[in-house]
């Protein structure tokens, strides 16, 4: 490796003397280790060939030859000598010992790519195919680079579901391509759950035959109704994935054993991994429909949250799922397969006669044990089969077995990474807070995620090393379709890729946007149904004095803003936005995006109230802290806290959780705040659960409902001095934080203490 450096930093030096002061178009996600870029091009027509050096990269070499078709239109023979001139040589040299490394070099001579083995060939591919111009077509010139790229990670991971809501192999495909275009390499595939089977297994055929096909389900419906409200066709369930059977609508599908391995050999010809997921013993109503005999009592069926689980007090599961990994082990060549084991109701197993023999004849303490005791049993077969076992962080509670990964998901279970690594397992870091792609998102989402820092601040460094690296996950609830499924992963994805592969060397938000302006029209071109960037200074309500200017543009170059004030939702007919407008009244518009191919994006709707400065209240005397009430118990809504009595109460200095109170929570503040002067303030208020902040008798922030972490934002004008304020806040013990900043109107920060009146 030294050698490999000294070369590099030698070569750079060289190129950095011809370096022009402008990046020459060159915007790489992820940003590569070392890149230096200089004057030269090279020019890529006809002419050019594709050698490969070793017989190994005749895939990678035809390949790129298919990437160069989509990219640019062109056609590129590929050859195996390493003569030819005017020539993309593929080559790896083991002496790049850090595996996923790569050399990338471009001068008028010709291109090389030479990676630490076959599969970081591809990985250079990718950093040569973001640097063709997006309008690339037969004849283009690559800029002059020399590139030594290596990841921070290991484990650069996406996961998909396909069985709240089905994806057909070309969907799955064309995830891989994106994957693979921004050098993730594990695809985590959760192929089984509550709502829909989806791989074939030849020796229990009815787990298809019966559940890979449904009515529609509650989910279905909630996407239904959102599309028709919101007049938003990505929340359409896809018609190809209907059948009638008996007049009835079925919805559903599967891969069969063919196709499972078409997606395993396109995912290795991209260099991914994929990591099968078959969730026991909880999310298994779909097995258990066709199995009955699986379960404790013979039926399927649903506790307080979870569906009733398989049962691990007979030997026929444990026969059953052993067979059907069998069949997975064969179909999927990766060591790692994951067996879920989140989410578990055990309530049947406190009553199942199975179960508690189970329990005395293994000498178990209860039913945690009893899962774990399940999970040992699986590793155990899985270590026969030459497999490593994952399992979400769960099967930590009933004591972990010696070897299996730990995939971090419960942002809120904040012992986890450090219990595993210090027991010596290694984790993924899929952290729901920031990692869960089917998660709302707000303006805050993006940002959040890319300063993110995944790695517990409790984990003792020293087992850093077993941290294998990180993930986002993108259930599919209410993600029916290809394009709700792209609306959600981009443009995080593009994010998360920065952090997976650069992690933390100087991450900078403002440097990381102006590359990702430069993809959205390469997501254009590959028709991927992104996210537009939110329209700066949009809040969910904004407030003026007398009246105000409207500016909204949106960075994403070509994307159009409509726009309507009487309520109807923004269609392509409806007011286009093209220079910044005054207005003298309380007005509320719906706002919608278009991105350059006509689609739409999600609806926004935002008011600009009419205001003059809140007068602030005078307290003879005030002593520091809010005052803050637990009310104990499980709320869907803030106004239903203070309708149980009250458990503990507490002085806060500021908006927080109060040490003591856990689990069932809602929490009431109340006191004022002290603002330095008249002003329009913008409040940032966010929570999971619900929350609601009131200034005086007014809603500023409805950031209401169970849901996942959401930030919103809302202006208020306010008088300097002393302000009443009021704020709600629940959990429904499922993992929460309550946060709340205050901007003034330069964007500067004003903190938000507490003051109470002595009276
Ligand atoms: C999970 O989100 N239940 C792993
Ligand atoms: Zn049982």
């Amino acid at each position: 490796m030294k050698n490999i450096l000294v070369l590099v930093s030698t070569l750079l030096l060289l190129i950095s003397c011809e370096k022009t002061d402008t990046n020459r178009g060159v915007n790489i996600i992820p940003a590569p280790a070392e890149i230096s870029i200089g004057s030269e091009s090279f020019v890529l027509n006809d002419k050019v060939v594709i050698t490969f050096a070793k017989p190994e990269l005749e895939l990678a070499a035809k390949y790129l030859s298919e990437c160069f078709a989509k990219d640019a239109n062109i056609t590129l023979s590929v050859k195996s000598d390493t003569d030819s001139d005017n020539a993309i040589v593929l080559d790896y040299d083991e002496s790049l010992n850090t595996s996923d490394a790569y050399l990338l070099k471009v001068d008028k001579q010709g291109v090389s790519i030479t990676g630490a083995n076959p599969r970081s060939v591809v990985l250079g591919i990718q950093t040569l195919r973001q640097m063709l111009p997006v309008d690339a077509n037969k004849e283009t010139t690559i800029p002059q680079v020399y590139i030594y790229d290596y990841p921070e990670w290991e484990w650069r991971g996406m996961h998909i579901d396909i069985s709240r809501h089905f994806f057909n192999k070309e969907e799955v495909l064309e995830f891989l391509d994106i994957m693979a275009y921004y050098k993730f390499n594990k695809f985590h595939w959760h192929l089984t759950d509550d709502q829909g089977w989806r791989i074939e297994i030849k020796k229990y055929p009815l787990l298809v035959e019966k559940s890979a096909w449904r009515e529609f389900d509650s989910n279905d419906k909630t996407c239904i109704k959102k599309a028709e409200k919101d007049h938003n066709t990505d929340y359409l369930l896809p018609e190809n994935k209907m059948k009638e059977v008996d007049g009835k609508v079925l919805y559903g599908g599967y891969f069969t054993q063919e196709e499972i391995k078409e997606v395993v050999a396109y995912a290795t010809k991209l260099g991914i991994d994929v990591i099968p997921e078959v969730d026991i013993p909880g999310h298994s109503s779909s097995s258990i429909a066709a199995y009955p005999e699986l379960s404790c009592f013979g039926k399927t069926g649903w506790g307080e949250v979870f569906s009733a689980p398989l049962c691990p007090g007979k030997d026929n599961t444990l026969e059953v799922y052993k067979n059907i990994y069998t069949e997975l082990f064969e179909l999927f060549p990766y060591e790692y397969v994951h067996v879920g084991a989140d989410e578990v109701d055990m309530t049947n197993w406190t009553k199942c006669p199975h179960c508690q023999v189970r329990i005395k004849k293994e000498n178990l303490k209860d039913e945690y044990e009893l899962h774990s005791w399940f999970v040992r049993e699986m590793e155990k077969f899985f270590k026969e089969n030459g497999k490593k076992l994952i399992g979400w962080d769960e099967i930590i509670e009933g004591g972990l077995s010696d070897e299996a990964t730990v995939m971090w998901w419960r942002t809120w279970s904040r012992n986890a990474v450090k219990t595993a690594t210090e027991q010596g397992n290694e984790v993924i870091l899929t952290p729901n807070s920031h990692y869960y792609f089917d998660y709302q998102q707000t303006h805050k989402t993006l940002s959040d995620l890319y300063a993110y820092e995944p790695i517990p601040a409790n984990m003792d460094t020293t087992y850093k090393h077993l941290i294998k690296g990180i993930q986002a996950n993108l259930w599919a609830e209410v993600i029916p379709s290809r394009e709700r499924q792209q609306y959600m992963y981009a443009p995080r994805i593009l994010a998360l890729s920065d952090v997976a592969w650069r992690y933390d060397k100087n991450r900078n938000w403002e440097e990381f946007q102006t590359r990702l302006l430069t993809h959205f029209p390469r997501l254009d071109k590959m028709k991927i149904n992104y996210r537009p960037l939110d329209i700066p200074n949009v809040h969910e309500r904004n407030v003026f004095i007398g009246s105000t200017e409207i500016q909204w543009n949106s960075p994403v170059k070509g994307v159009e803003l409509r726009y309507t004030t009487d309520g109807t939702i923004p269609d392509k007919t409806s007011n286009l936005y093209t220079k910044p407008f005054r207005i003298n009244e309380t007005t509320e518009f719906t706002i919608r995006m278009f991105r350059p191919d006509g689609s739409a994006a999600d609806i926004i709707k935002t008011v600009y109230s009419k205001e003059e400065y809140l007068q602030s209240v005078e307290l003879k005397e005030t002593t520091d802290g809010f005052n803050c009430v637990w009310y104990e118990g499980i709320f869907n809504s803030c106004n239903k806290i203070e309708t149980v009595p009250v458990k503990e109460t507490y002085v806060v200095e500021s908006i927080s959780v109060p040490q003591g109170v856990g689990g069932k929570q809602g929490l009431v503040y109340t006191g004022y705040i002290e603002i330095p002067s008249d002003d329009i303030y913008t409040f940032h208020l966010g929570s999971d659960d619900g929350s609601v902040l009131y200034i005086g008798d007014e809603i500023v922030v409805d950031n209401d409902g169970p849901h996942s972490p959401r930030t919103l934002s809302a202006q208020i004008a306010m008088g300097k001095g002393l302000h009443p304020i009021k704020l709600y806040y629940f959990d429904m013990n499922n993992g929460g934080f309550i946060s709340l900043k205050l901007f003034n109107s330069k964007g500067e920060e004003v903190s938000v203490k507490g003051k109470r009146d002595c009276e």
